[in-house]
């Protein structure tokens, strides 16, 4: 599917959870992967770490490529690494549809979210809690999606800082056409804000593979996710 397609589907059913791999049961991917599905998630969320960019590793190419051989879901590649540009287009080989780089790693961001559409990916910016949101005023014209940090990046399963959401209230009115996804420390205390605040998609590991229940996890974050952005509305 076209990142276009891919993008107009996740704009019209937002808002959403990714599910975040990271946290999943890596000795049952398939099956993780299948439960999610069956869940109703409309899109995974995969944490690329380099061990540089971030104090942590987690997997690489061939992992993406075993997740893309085992789903259809749209694929969502948040790169944690620095130089992303080196790795972007066999990143998009391996199966990425969205692919999001952090502002953190590149004097200028322009030239890598260019080449990630010239890919025939949706391009995305993210930044850390401490990045002001005005780093990104030159290149949100080349952005499909911005990923707000709501933790720094490296690990699941940490506090989420509320300095995410000022971020969010700003980009919605900054880029009105532009995807926002909150990453970090999402769950069903801290979700109602984040949907208010703008966010479209709402990537959550920890709170969403400690459930038994996947489905009904699901259910209860995208209704109160969907009542908190009525109240915006
Ligand atoms: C953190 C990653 C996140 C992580 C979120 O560096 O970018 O996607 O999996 O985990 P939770 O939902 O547990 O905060
Ligand atoms: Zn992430």
């Amino acid at each position: 599917m076209s990142a276009s397609r891919i993008l107009q589907n996740l704009r019209s059913a937002a808002p959403l959870v990714a599910p975040s791999l990271l946290s999943c049961d890596f000795a049952e991917l398939r099956e993780e992967i299948r439960r999610v599905e069956r869940a109703g998630a409309r899109l995974l969320h995969l944490d690329i770490m380099d061990g540089h960019f971030v104090p942590n590793l987690s997997f690489g190419i061939p992992v993406v490529e075993a997740i893309r051989r085992s789903t259809e879901l749209p694929l969502d590649v948040h790169l944690m690494i620095s130089e992303p540009a080196r790795y972007v287009r066999r990143f998009r080989e391996a199966g990425a549809d969205l692919l999001t780089v952090h502002i953190e790693t590149l004097p200028d961001p322009r030239p890598v979210l260019e080449e990630i559409r010239s890919l025939g990916a949706a391009a995305g910016i993210s930044l850390n809690p401490p990045t002001p949101v005005e780093r990104l005023d030159g290149c949100l014209d080349l952005c499909d999606l911005v990923l707000v940090m709501s933790v720094m990046p490296g690990f699941g399963g940490q506090k989420f800082e509320p300095v995410a959401l000022d971020k969010l209230r700003h980009l919605k009115a900054a880029a009105p056409g532009v995807l926002l996804s909150i990453d970090g420390g999402v769950n069903v205390e801290t979700v109602d804000g984040c949907a208010a605040a703008g966010a479209d998609l709402l990537v959550a590991g920890s709170a969403l593979f400690s459930q038994k229940d996947y489905g009904r996890f699901l259910r209860e974050m995208t209704g109160r996710a969907k009542d908190a952005k009525e109240v915006r509305v």
